[in-house]
């Protein structure tokens, strides 16, 4: 039996995996977006939506939008035709609280998420899964509380608006329509089907079981009576990493035997850790990750000594071959935060040519990141415990729809 585990394990590792605790490709190679969409069943983001959104916002897509970073999708066409129709909805995203500080992959959900409450002028919900991390990471829940907060005030330095945004954390929120609905879909998912979707074995322990209930329920604006009232069928839309979606499959899958609507989805791939592209940049391992805490010198030196980079050994054959950029890792960072699209081409066409020089590549990138950095910390700065308390205070959000 044991070695009948052992190889199916050996099996699986040598396959690409996704899910919400661990990113890897298949040999070391890149994560395979389109089999993740087969795999998954999701839909793939298409230009007729991007030219959609136009349409329906008369604003440019976002830029993570015009470059494919949000490349996946579940129903998000039907959100558009109720909304051409003239019927709103809400965006709920998350973050679980596992360290101090947020890594730029983090800020990528929320900084898309903030352009979509801007642009469609709808309410927001954000969820603290300080539970969640204290059960993963085993954290005491003291501490993940306190995490919580301070992953807040680097959330509202996003730029979300108090009058349409309610940030919870479960620690504090969990409790009566939203229990009663936690409850209502934990008694539609059996254990076999749980151990299927999140791979749950039977040395996890129980609060592990008990937990992707919690995530699923903010899909439902009943679990929000203090928000919307009188307003059961109001459609969510859950922008986030694809690496959430196997607790929004849970979600939709048991959403029509509660009688409620599943929510939509739109998910981006993954912000890649320096050192290449088979996985994502991720908190528990801090060379890969650059945080929005580090300094200016520390940016200069990670890109420096850490990111892979897709030129030429030596000058003369970088000269002759030209960098390679499906690997490049300064090139695929500057394809997310480079706003410029024609300084982006250039680069990608001097680079690639080798023309340009790694260093020269790496050189803009540290600029580019160290003033986003820069201008988050200073919004960071600015953010005081009465604006948590504002953000995470239990009220009616009277102007969400505006
Ligand atoms: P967490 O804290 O792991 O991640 C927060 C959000 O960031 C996304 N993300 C990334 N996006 C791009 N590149 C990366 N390298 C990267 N790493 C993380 C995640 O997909 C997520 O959107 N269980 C969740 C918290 C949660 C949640 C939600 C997230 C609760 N409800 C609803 C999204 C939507 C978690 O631990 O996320």
């Amino acid at each position: 039996m044991e070695v009948d585990k052992k190889d199916e394990r050996e099996a699986e590792s040598s396959e690409q995996v996704v899910n919400p605790w661990e990113v890897s490709a298949k040999d070391g190679g890149k994560i395979d977006y389109d089999k993740l969409i087969d795999k998954f069943g999701c839909q793939r983001f298409d230009e007729s939506l991007i030219d959609r959104v136009q349409r329906l916002t008369s604003r440019q897509p976002h830029v993570f939008l015009r470059r494919g970073v949000f490349f996946a999708h579940r129903d998000f066409n039907e959100i558009l035709d109720a909304y051409e129709k003239g019927d709103k909805f809400y965006l709920y995203t998350g973050r679980g609280p596992s360290s101090e500080a947020l890594h730029l992959g983090h800020l990528i959900p929320f900084m898309f998420t903030k352009y979509l409450q801007e642009a469609f002028k709808v309410p927001l919900v954000i969820q603290l899964t300080d539970d969640e991390k204290c059960m993963w990471k085993n954290l005491s829940v003291e501490e993940s509380q306190r995490l919580a907060r301070e992953n807040a005030k680097d959330i509202i330095a996003c730029g979300f608006d108090v009058t349409k945004t309610f940030i919870f954390s479960d620690f504090d929120y969990v409790g009566g329509a939203f229990y009663k609905n936690m409850v209502r879909v934990a008694k539609c998912v059996t254990l076999n089907k749980a151990m299927g979707i999140f791979g749950f074995s039977g040395e996890d322990h129980i609060g592990k079981l008990s937990f992707p209930p919690v995530q699923a329920v903010p899909s439902f604006p009943s679990s929000f009576p203090h928000l919307f009232p009188g307003k059961d069928n109001l459609r969510c839309l859950i922008p986030c990493a694809i690496d959430q979606d196997p607790y929004f499959r849970m979600t939709r899958d048991v959403a029509p035997r509660l009688g409620y609507s599943k929510p939509a989805l739109i998910e981006s791939s993954f912000f890649p850790a320096l050192q290449g592209e088979n996985g994502k940049m991720s908190a528990s391992d801090p060379n890969s990750a650059i945080y929005v805490t580090d300094t200016a010198k520390d940016i200069k030196n990670k890109i420096n000594r850490y990111a892979f980079s897709g030129g030429q050994d030596s000058v003369e054959k970088h000269r002759e071959l030209g960098a390679n950029l499906e690997v490049d890792i300064p090139v695929k960072y500057l394809s997310f935060f480079l706003e410029d699209d024609s300084e982006l081409e250039h680069i990608k066409k001097e680079y690639g040519e080798g023309r340009m020089l790694t260093g020269e590549v790496k050189k803009r990138l540290t600029e580019v990141l160290t003033e986003m950095v820069e201008r988050h910390r200073r919004a960071r700065a600015a953010v005081t415990d009465e604006m948590v308390d504002a953000f995470m205070a239990v009220r009616p959000l009277p102007s969400m729809f505006e």
